[in-house]
């Protein structure tokens, strides 16, 4: 039996592709340069989106930017390293700058490394909480008040059923923790943020990219869909919660 927290309506369309965009919006999603980033950046272009590519290595950022450019999608790339504070900061004031207003954060980029809690680096203890928790909450405090002002947000984080204690918090410890914290600030931010500034927590699947050695079972496109949905949730979509393939999980 799937434990359903929210109404059925709200989990419209399961089998459904999605449709065009009534409204254009401005999409951040970070770690796109490769994975289930490109892949989603790819579908909301496709749908009329303008999206902000971001990616820590510039150049990757621009080859992928431009790759999707070509396929006529309003899409540009940002440096985007959530382990660097000063450089992430630039970039927001460059968004500033250029008038950019960013409407939906996809809080997509991550980082697994297979070593036992015991054995970690403090290199990789601090990598994986900053861009699991830091550097995501960080983008969220820097993007949010102004999706508060002008009524409209969505944030969208990318977790792991591995962060889930409901599921047993399988998978590498580091990844597990680190996703667990992305889980609970998805929770707590929920309880300070108006109805109108929607933050969801998404477990993609076991999917087909650099970090599960190209070994998953879904393909980046179809993880892609859920991000998607959280991303454009209509006004009376859910907020606070945790989903794979757009259907609620348990924490
Ligand atoms: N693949 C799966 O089966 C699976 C399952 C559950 C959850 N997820 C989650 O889904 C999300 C996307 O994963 P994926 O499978 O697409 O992984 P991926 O192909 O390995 O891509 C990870 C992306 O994150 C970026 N990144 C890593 N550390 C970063 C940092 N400090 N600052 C900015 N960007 C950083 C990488 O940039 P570089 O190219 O510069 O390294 C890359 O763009 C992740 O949050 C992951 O935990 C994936």
């Amino acid at each position: 039996m799937i434990f359903l927290p929210f109404p059925p309506s709200w989990i419209q369309g399961l089998e459904s592709t999605t449709g065009k965009v009534s409204m254009k919006r401005t999409i951040l999603v970070t770690g796109a340069n490769r994975g289930i980033g490109l892949a989603t950046a790819a579908l909301l272009g496709e749908h009329g989106h303008r999206v902000v590519l971001g990616a820590r290595d510039l150049q990757a950022g621009e080859e992928a930017a431009n790759s999707l450019c070509q396929k006529g999608f309003d899409v540009f790339a940002l440096p985007i390293d959530l382990a660097d504070m000063a450089q992430l900061n630039q970039s927001l004031n460059q968004l500033e700058n250029q008038g950019v207003h960013v409407d939906v954060l996809i809080n997509n980029a991550g980082v697994l490394d297979e070593v036992p809690l015991l054995q970690l680096t403090q290199n990789q203890i601090e990598a994986a909480i900053a861009t699991h928790l830091t550097g995501p909450l960080h983008l969220i405090q820097a993007l949010a008040p102004a999706m508060i002002a002008r009524g409209y947000g969505r944030i969208v984080n990318l977790s792991s059923n591995w962060g889930s204690f409901a599921e047993g918090m399988g998978g590498p410890g580091l990844y597990g923790v680190s996703k667990a914290a992305l889980n609970a600030l998805t929770v707590r931010l929920a309880k300070e943020l108006p109805s109108t500034v929607k933050v969801n927590a998404m477990c993609p699947g076991w999917v087909r990219t650099r970090m599960s050695n190209f070994h998953g079972t879904l393909l980046p496109e179809k993880a892609a869909e859920t991000a998607f949905w959280l991303a454009t949730l209509p006004e009376d979509g859910p907020t606070g919660g945790f989903f794979r393939n757009r259907r609620p999980l348990q924490w």
